[in-house]
This record gives C-alpha cells, structure tokens and sequence, in this order.
C-alpha cells in the first residue's frame, strides 16, 4: 500500500515522495540544453521576464541576495553585477547537476559566488539574513510551496522584499492558441533537441496545475508578506511577485 502523502506531477496524482523524485529526474535529464530550450521556447522572452525582475529587485551595491532553484545562474549573474564586491549573491539550487552547470557558467563569466545544494522548503541560511530572496520558475516543481514561502520569508530581513517570477494563468481569449502551443509544440521541440518529450509535456502540465495569479498573491500574504503585487508579462504567460518582510 502506498502510504505516502499524494500530490501532483504535471497532471498525474503522485505521492511526495515521487514527485520530489521526479522533478529531479527532469533537471538531470535536460540541464545540458537548458540554457537553449529557455530561448528557443520562448522566443528569448525569459531574458525580458527576467530583466524585470532584476528591475524590480531594488538590489544595490553591497546587498545581499538569495536566488533560490537559481538553476543555470541567470537571475545570480544579474544580481552579481548589481550588488558588487561589497555584496554576497548565493546561488542555490536543489539538483547538484543545475547548479554545477550555473556556477561553471557564472565562474566563465569571471563570477566565482558561493553556492549551496539545498531545498527551498529547508534552507540553510539564519533568519533575516537576506536584503532580497528570488526564485524563478522554481515555485511550481515544489511539493509544499507554503512551507517554501515560510523559509523564503523567514531568511529575508525586515525591509527585504521576495520576488516570484512563474509562470500562470494568461489572458482567456488567448489561452486555446498557448494550449495550442504549449502541449503540440513544445514537447516536440523537446523531443528534438534533449530526446527528453516527457520533461517538456510536464513543463506544459506543470504550468496548468500551477495556482493563478491571485492565489499565489493571498499565499504570499498567508506566509507573512506584505504590499504584495504581481505584474503580468507577456498577457500572464509569466506573472512577478513581489512581497515585502516588514
Ligand atoms: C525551471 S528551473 C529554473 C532555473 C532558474 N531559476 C531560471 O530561471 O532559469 C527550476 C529549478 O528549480 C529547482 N528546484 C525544484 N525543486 C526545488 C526545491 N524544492 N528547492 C530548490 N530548488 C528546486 C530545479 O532543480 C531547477 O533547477
């Protein structure tokens, strides 16, 4: 008998444990050409969701930054260029195989910051540390994002500000032709170039079983943040949160 707590995996009903399990499956499996299909799938779009977020970060010299499920470092870059010798930007990432490849990218690029393997929902950093916490597109591969946004909110120091970059729900009239693309043409980009369709239609199912704008705006809310708001970017394709630690 399976005794373990259910939740989902794309639209499957799998137990945590699996699904902790197979999200990791999934990085290991396309982190080579992860960097590509981010701009390939969405026409270089990411680079603009992700200089708005830094826009919106009011990360300075001398701050101190958390990117949480960092990746492939590129939200780290940012923020490495902004906050200078005098600040610390920690890149941070469950799956040693993500984080590897983000940190010899940043060490290529002439940044050598510190790093952790650690899971979002217990990190290991002491209370009101940071001056910022991001995570995109990391929230919606969490098996408890309430229990992530409580660490997130717990490590930020009074005044810090998080910020959520995800993807959610887009503007209705435009949803069947994003369908459309999203389940016919991104797993077969997918298949084509990491021979992984699987990772791709999870990345579609994902996206679906995701919580919408608002409600991701009240979870905020429930794990302490304040002044929270979120932008839409490209009609919802991808929504920034952003909540303040008073
Ligand atoms: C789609 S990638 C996003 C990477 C990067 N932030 C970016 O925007 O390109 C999602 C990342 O979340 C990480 N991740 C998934 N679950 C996590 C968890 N519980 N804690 C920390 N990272 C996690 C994955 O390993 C993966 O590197």
């Amino acid at each position: 008998m399976n005794t373990q707590n259910q939740t989902h995996f794309g639209f499957e009903q799998v137990g945590e444990d699996d699904k902790a399990r197979r999200v990791a499956d999934v990085f290991d499996s396309v982190v080579q050409r992860y960097d590509l299909m981010n701009d390939l799938m969405s026409g270089g779009l990411h680079r603009l969701w992700k200089a708005f977020t830094i826009g919106r970060s009011g990360v300075r010299e001398g701050s101190r930054v958390l990117d949480v499920a960092g990746g492939s470092g590129d939200l780290s870059l940012a923020f490495a260029r902004r906050v200078g010798k005098s600040g610390q930007v920690w890149l941070t990432d469950i799956n040693n195989a993500m984080l590897t490849r983000g940190r010899d990218r940043l060490a290529d690029k002439g940044f050598l910051l510190p790093v952790a393997q650690c899971d979002a929902e217990k990190l290991p950093f002491p209370d009101a540390y940071f001056d910022c916490v991001s995570l995109a597109f990391g929230l919606r591969n969490m098996t408890h994002k309430d229990q992530a946004l409580a660490e997130l909110f717990r490590v930020l120091r009074p005044g810090g500000r998080l910020l959520v970059l995800e993807f959610s729900c887009i503007w209705k009239p435009l949803a069947p032709i994003y369908d459309a693309y999203s389940f016919k043409i991104i797993p077969r980009v997918g298949e084509l170039v990491t021979q992984d369709e699987a990772s791709y239609r999870y990345l579609a199912e994902s996206i679906r079983m995701h919580p919408d704008q608002e409600t991701l705006q009240s979870m905020m809310e429930d794990a302490g943040f304040e002044n929270v708001e979120y932008f839409n970017l490209t009609m919802g394709v991808v929504a920034l949160h952003r909540g303040f630690k008073f």
